[in-house]
């Protein structure tokens, strides 16, 4: 039976979905066995993930240099009937001198995996020039030493970048035992339909999930009720690309979540856990944009976004990188985003007099307690427990049992 779908459209129209018809890939995999091979890096993979179900849809491959430029110098990409959609991070790839030389004149390249295998082919290509300065620069606002993301996939990449259109001839699949919530846009959007939701709001994270995000999303529930919505279902969606070293990895934080649900603090019955496959910048305003843009693609239309999202401690000084307040009001702001309903909230910290995570009352601030990433590993490691009512106890200890873990490398 087709059921009618009430879900916001796919950004720019259509849901990009760039893996090949089972049928065709045998051909497709002779075909590109003479083509010449560009070496996918992990997290050169993360992306093609990412384009391949539509994440960024309308996005159909890697960035071509007008591509790049629209979403270097405006944050959007521009469409034939000259409408916009937003497009804040550059999704690009970038090859060597030597791998450039080995293309020469030929228009498709064939993408083999870090493993080897052959993940996919890129068609009708164009290879420009890797400005890293420029890019650095221009994403994060800084090219100050000890960005995750620049150090770890930039500084290493090669000085050009190659774009065209992607075919992936298989789901991309990581057998790490997660696989199961790793839903594609289209699959998401077949499970709100399923569920008959009439109103769907998405939360960003990448982070275990503490008393304050979870006020965050069930005051948003209360909201949508009250607003008339019926069967508001809540996406909560951990990031699982690429995340910096004292990030909590990506299979604990699956593990905490579930505690999160099977603890009551949010609703099982109403909500959905996936994984949002792409990797994090950490580019603070810049790339909440990117965040909120790739949930529209998987049917959301409210989006959550609170203090300092995508935000880090700056690396070489003792400050926020970001204003914490920037990624909401850039986010409330953004082109090609006016379509999703942006839900911004005040910092939630813990209140010592009401013993609960609550939203921040700057008239009494030394009421309030702000537990950090830092402060948690602290309580973790030192085998204190965070004051009562700042996170479940079920998802407490599965954090206690990764920081202990870490103790003893
Ligand atoms: S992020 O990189 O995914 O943005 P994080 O997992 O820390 O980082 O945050 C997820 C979401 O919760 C973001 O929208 C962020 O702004 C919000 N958030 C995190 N901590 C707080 C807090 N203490 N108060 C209000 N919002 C918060």
């Amino acid at each position: 039976s087709v059921i009618k779908s009430s879900l916001i459209d796919a950004d720019g129209g259509i849901l990009v979905n760039r893996v090949v018809p089972e049928a065709e890939r045998g051909l497709k995999a002779v075909e590109a066995g003479s083509m010449p091979k560009v070496r996918l890096t992990k997290i050169d993979l993360q992306w093609v993930h990412v384009i391949s179900e539509g994440w960024a849809s309308p996005l159909k491959g890697f960035m071509k240099e007008d591509e790049y430029l629209q979403s270097l110098h405006f944050n959007i990409m521009r469409m034939k009937d000259g409408s916009i959609v937003n497009m804040s991070l550059p999704i690009v790839l970038a090859i060597d001198d030597k791998v450039k030389e080995q293309i020469g004149s030929s228009p498709d390249v064939a993408l083999i995996g870090p493993t080897g295998g052959l993940i996919g082919i890129l068609r009708s290509i164009e290879i420009y020039k890797h400005n890293k300065e420029e890019r650095i620069a221009r994403t994060w606002g800084t090219t100050a030493p000890g960005l995750p993301y620049v150090e770890e996939v930039i500084t290493p990449a090669g000085n050009w970048l190659i774009g065209g259109d992607l075919e992936v001839l298989e789901p991309i699949k990581y057998n790490d035992g997660l696989d199961r919530y790793r839903l594609s846009p289209q699959q998401l959007r077949r499970e709100f339909d399923r569920r008959q939701a009439d109103a769907v709001f998405a939360f960003q994270l990448r982070n275990p999930v503490h008393n304050g995000h979870a006020l965050l999303m069930n005051d948003t529930r209360r909201r949508l009720l009250e607003m008339g919505y019926k069967n508001p279902v809540l996406l909560l969606h951990p990031l699982g690309g690429f995340t910096k070293a004292d990030d909590v990895p990506l299979n604990v934080r699956m593990e905490q979540h579930s505690k999160v649900l099977e603890d009551g603090v949010l609703d099982p019955e109403t909500t959905i856990v996936s994984i949002f496959p792409s990797p994090m910048h950490y580019a603070g305003p810049t790339e909440v944009q990117w965040h909120a843009k790739a949930r529209i693609n998987a049917g959301a239309n409210f989006y959550i976004v609170g203090r300092d999202p995508a935000g880090m401690g700056h690396p070489t000084e003792k400050r926020d990188l970001y204003d914490p307040d920037h990624g909401k009001r850039v986010l409330s702001m953004a082109p090609g985003l006016e379509k999703l309903n942006i839900l911004p909230f005040r910092v939630a910290a813990y209140d010592m007099v009401e013993k609960k995570m609550a939203f921040f009352d700057p008239s009494r601030a030394q009421d309030f307690l702000f537990i950090s990433g830092t402060k948690m590993r602290t309580y973790a490691r030192n085998g204190e427990n965070p004051p009562d009512g700042f996170m479940c106890p079920g998802g407490w200890e599965v954090l206690v049992k990764y920081y202990k873990t870490l103790q003893a490398e």
